[in-house]
């Protein structure tokens, strides 16, 4: 958070940035917030868009603006939206368009700055808002369309300065202002929670830290889909669980805390890393948290031995092929269980030779590089399906924050598939389009999967 000053008005405002990476000004007035916004995003002398001195304004003009900004008071508690557009001048701001949001702090109106394909954000009071409305329209902008619960206001710049508006009837309803808005976690905020506390992501208060708050969120997304499978898991003994690539273990603590403290079940959860720095430092906070049935093992995931009769597998954020090698050991100790949020995913990517429909794609390394996780995903859950297991991929976390947002949920089938001449034929479809060789997994599993899938020599048999 820090302050920008404006030397022409010798005044300040507040600029900050919030989790989302939205910025938030408040200036000592709407404007001058908003030119220290603009200078803080890179507008050379924002001042001097603002060229108009009210005192040039013929008096029939400005007579036109204070019956518009009163009949803009009139209305302006009923703000859904307001957009203005059509740039006076050149401008790298095409339009800016603002609407009602509920903060902690109370009710804003957040502008939104289009900027080209970019957008950014700055959030004011409502009364401010429409001051540095009136301001923007009168400085920069020919339109200006004010959606309210009541009417709409469409305003015009005349020739001459003037502005001409009419009103229709309202075209928006309201929206939850859903801004913030408070959602009711597995692990709720305000409340201290031990293992939040230890890793940093909550003060001693219970109250989460702006920077971990998308840390707190991807943990409890992360409880929301462990809560789901919990039918799918022992309903009356201990339940035993394997997290590989365990690795800080953020994810690994919190199922601990869902399945003990906050759905009162008998665990054992095993954490697997190959650091054996980190499974020291895991172990000593389980220690000292006392959580009890949660230890953690040094090892590398493909040559873990069996760990008895396990029922859920989790592997979250495993690197590369780390992800493979956990869901063969699942598949082959016939875990019940799998969920499973793959990493980087460099395998397919290096050894695709595609068929050439695929060129548009493959001439792009960007396209190519997805197109290969989205790919090697879709082989991994068709594997699963051939390997016994009812399998979504659903998301895990939104996109905004990292691409790595997929979760491939396997439940194990009591029965055999009736499709598996379907996941069959779709695998082989996909491989041969991919011009790839086994990938990792499907050689993994080879002995288990259908004839046909692997050849002896590892060799992919299409036929
Ligand atoms: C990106 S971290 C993810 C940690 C944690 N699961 C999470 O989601 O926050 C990946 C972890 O997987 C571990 N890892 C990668 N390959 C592994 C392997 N073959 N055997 C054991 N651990 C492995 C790494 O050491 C690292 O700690």
């Amino acid at each position: 958070m820090h302050y920008v000053g404006d030397p022409r008005r010798s005044a300040k405002a507040l600029i900050h940035r919030d989790e989302l990476g939205g910025v938030g000004v408040f200036g000592s007035s709407p404007w001058i917030a908003y030119v220290a916004l603009q200078k803080l995003q890179g507008v050379a002398d924002p001042t001097s868009l603002h060229s108009e001195s009210p005192t040039t304004v013929p008096s029939d003009v400005a007579a036109t603006r204070a019956e518009l900004d009163a009949r803009l008071a009139e209305y302006w508690p009923g703000l859904i939206q307001f957009v203005l557009s059509r740039p006076r001048a050149p401008s790298e701001i095409s339009k800016i368009s603002a609407r009602t949001i509920q903060l902690k702090e109370g009710e804003r109106v957040q502008l939104t700055h289009f900027r080209g394909a970019q957008q950014t954000h700055a959030n004011v009071l409502p009364t401010a808002a429409r001051v540095l409305c009136c301001e923007l329209l009168e400085s920069q902008f020919e339109k200006l369309h004010v959606f309210t619960s009541r009417a709409d206001i469409i305003v015009k710049r005349q020739r001459d300065g003037s502005f001409a508006w009419r009103t229709a009837p309202a075209t928006k309803v309201p929206v939850e202002q859903s801004h913030n808005r408070r959602k009711q976690y597995l692990i709720p905020e305000d409340v201290p929670c031990p293992f939040l506390i230890e890793i940093g992501v909550m003060n001693r208060e219970g109250r989460v830290l702006a920077a971990k708050y998308h840390k707190f969120r991807q943990i409890n997304r992360f409880l929301e889909l462990v809560d789901d499978i919990l039918p799918h898991l022992p309903q009356d003994r201990e339940i035993q669980v394997v997290d590989f690539g365990s690795g800080k273990s953020y994810l690994t603590f919190a199922l601990h805390h869902l399945l003990t403290q906050i759905r009162g079940r008998a665990v054992q959860i095993v954490g697997v890393d190959r650091k054996a720095e980190v499974i020291r430092d895991c172990s000593r906070i389980a220690n000292e948290l006392q959580c009890c049935g949660l230890t953690f093992e040094h090892g590398d995931i493909a040559q873990f031995g069996s760990l008895g009769h396990v029922d859920l597998m989790v592997a979250l954020h495993a690197c590369d092929t780390a992800t493979d090698a956990a869901l063969a050991q699942a598949v082959r100790w016939e875990t019940p269980v799998i969920l499973a949020v793959p990493c980087c995913q460099h395998e397919l990517a290096a050894h695709l030779n595609p068929d050439p429909a695929l060129t548009p794609i493959a001439a792009h390394g960007i396209l190519q590089e997805r197109f290969a996780a989205l790919a090697t995903d879709a082989l991994r859950a068709n594997l699963l399906e051939l390997c016994g297991y009812q399998t979504q991929v659903v998301e895990f976390i939104d996109l905004e924050h990292t691409a790595k947002n997929l979760l491939i949920r396997a439940i194990r089938r009591d029965q055999p598939s009736t499709r598996t001449e379907h996941f069959l034929n779709s695998y082989r479809q996909l491989v041969g389009l991919l011009g790839i060789q086994p990938p990792y997994l499907a050689t993994a599993l080879k002995d288990l999967l259908p004839d046909g899938i692997v050849c002896k020599g590892g060799e992919l048999d299409t036929a």
